[in-house]
């Protein structure tokens, strides 16, 4: 298939109705196995899989690391050819945000844009929605496929696609890893070898956690803790942002005795390279204490 590649809304709106049904993969490039796995997906879900590459001004706060971001255009096209990708956009930021022809107006994340993720990220979940609908009406796709890796955002897509009764099935692939445990991230290339070691303990964290789920919540957190202590004292350290085990829609913490799905969140940085990373689990009760 070939590839037709859209820097502009003009040359989109062109080239879309010559496709059929389309899978959207938004992405901010950089791309690899993760992404290469939402291709994947995409391409059992529609005739033709999209993908965007665009790295939004509006979902990194003032000390972030918008202008470090990776931007390989020339390999992620490369990477797009390989999976069979019928179509990417990949606009400018004068293109999505026309200076002195915008209004203003984004989405809310809501009262979930500010916890977890959000809390440590003030605005990120509006950008990230704001941009996400505009891809949808931009390209208007119907099939989007998001990373479990970024789990808060992906619960709230689907919120938004709900609330704003956007046409769109959001669809989810789980989080891609190193053999060694490591969330692939196409913010992984900043980390030296001795910080790669140390953000190791994010996902082994996780999996301690995930290993105590049956024991209840308490245990889970203190498995996961334990870990993420550990790696706050080796050189270089993990400076812990959050470890949390919430409720997989609301994202709010879930009480000690909460029995069900969860996902256990965690958050650090290593160097100067803020990571994330989650696992899904099942919290059963605490079992009841022996007596004699
Ligand atoms: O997950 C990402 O790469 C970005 O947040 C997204 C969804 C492409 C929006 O910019």
């Amino acid at each position: 298939m070939t590839l037709v590649i859209a820097r502009t809304r003009e040359e989109l709106a062109a080239e879309r109705s010559s496709f059929g049904t389309i899978a959207l993969v938004p992405t901010m490039g950089a791309l690899h196995e993760g992404h290469r796995s939402l291709m994947r997906r995409a391409r059992g879900l529609a005739g033709t899989v999209a993908v965007s590459i665009f790295v939004n001004p509006l979902q990194f706060g003032p000390n972030e690391d918008l202008d470090r971001y990776p931007r390989t255009l020339t390999d992620d096209l490369a990477v797009c050819a390989d999976e069979g990708v019928g179509l990417v956009f990949a606009p400018t930021v004068e293109t999505m945000y026309p200076e002195g022809r915008s209004t203003g107006v984004t989405v809310s994340a809501g009262e979930m844009g500010t916890i977890v993720e959000g809390a440590s990220r003030p605005g990120h979940f509006d950008g990230v929605l704001t941009v996400v609908l505009k891809l949808f009406n931009l390209v208007r796709p119907e099939i989007a496929v998001f990373g479990e890796k970024d789990a808060q955002q992906l619960a709230m897509i689907r919120r938004m696609v709900a609330d704003l009764n956007v046409p769109v099935w959001i669809d989810a692939c789980p989080t891609v890893r190193e053999n060694d445990g490591l969330a692939l991230s196409s913010r992984n290339r900043y980390l030296s070898p001795p910080e790669r070691v140390t953000a190791l303990s994010l996902s082994l964290a996780l999996r301690r956690g995930a290993a105590a789920a049956p024991d209840g919540p308490a245990k889970v957190l203190k498995a996961a803790r334990s870990v993420l202590d550990e790696a706050a004292d080796t050189e270089p350290p993990l400076e812990l942002d959050y470890v949390k085990l919430v409720d997989p829609t609301t994202f709010h913490e879930v009480d000690e005795d909460y029995v069900g799905p969860a996902v256990l969140a965690v958050a650090g940085t290593v160097g100067s390279t803020h990571l994330i990373d989650n696992t899904p689990l099942y919290l059963t009760p605490e079992p009841p204490t022996e007596t004699r």
